[in-house]
């Protein structure tokens, strides 16, 4: 699917990502600057938090508690806040909008 990354400073960046990979793989992968993914996935670190493109967060798995209580320690939280390394990439989220926030400590 197309998932769409764009940093604090607008800068966006188009990449394919594998269905079945995480959304913060496909930046890491990639090397996109904002996402820094810290604990490598294990929802144990808060930084990989985005925004999600409000159009698309009914169509990506609810968050878990383990998410919830890591995204707890994220800076600058909002409605649309995910942890990117627990959204998995299929076939629906093609053409999702991620924005990146300004820190990720
Ligand atoms: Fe650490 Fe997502 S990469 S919580």
């Amino acid at each position: 699917a197309k998932i769409t990354y764009v940093e604090h400073d607008g800068t966006e960046h188009v990449v394919d990502v594998a269905d079945g990979l995480s959304v913060m793989e496909g930046a890491v992968n990639n090397m996109i600057p904002g996402i820094d993914a810290d604990c490598g996935g294990a929802c144990a670190c808060a930084t990989c938090h985005v925004y999600v493109d409000e159009s698309f967060m009914d169509k990506i798995e609810p968050k878990e508690d383990m998410e919830q209580t890591m995204l707890d320690f994220a800076p600058d939280v909002k409605e649309t806040s995910r942890l990117s390394c627990q959204i998995k990439v299929k076939p629906e989220l093609d053409g999702m909008v991620v924005r990146m926030p300004e820190s990720q400590h």
